[in-house]
């Protein structure tokens, strides 16, 4: 995996989701930078998945995950910056998809729209599923583009 740390960052809307989903990566032995929020107090979104963008684009961390109440907003705003490469996973089919077509670096859900045990088995998914490369190549670097 590019990078050892993965980053998490929510809004107030995906921050108990955000946490369960912390505590997973730390128990499984990953080393996990947590971008926010702190509480359930509401906050902008936009913020979030900025802060989210600002650590894979500089290499702080080599993974993300992101939740706000539909994954929609938070996903848009890490996906600002071209080095970032956030899905919107909605089950561990679109978790593996994501990685071997999208090589995606970031995985974005919605915490009022997937189940917890859902969210927790496609990030499990998205963590051990490797860019299938090939054909994709060359659509992945167009991402990147202006
Ligand atoms: C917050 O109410 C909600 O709008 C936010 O979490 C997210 O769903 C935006 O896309």
């Amino acid at each position: 995996m590019a990078g050892a740390t993965i980053a998490v960052a929510s809004d107030h809307a995906g921050f108990d989701l955000k946490e369960l989903l912390k505590r997973d990566l730390q128990q499984a032995g990953h080393d996990v930078l947590d971008l926010g929020t702190n509480s359930t107090e509401s906050v902008d979104y936009p913020d979030f998945g900025k802060a989210m963008a600002d650590a894979i684009g500089t290499g702080k961390a080599g993974r993300g995950v992101l939740v706000c109440g539909t994954g929609i907003g938070i996903s848009i705003a890490a996906n600002r910056n071209p080095k970032v490469r956030a899905a919107l996973v909605h089950d561990v089919t679109s978790a593996r998809l994501s990685r071997e077509h999208n090589d995606a670096n970031v995985v974005a859900f919605g915490s009022r729209l997937i189940g917890t045990e859902a969210a927790r088995e496609a990030l499990k998914v998205f963590l051990a599923t490797k860019f299938e490369g090939g054909r994709h190549i060359g659509r992945v670097a167009k991402l990147s583009k202006d």
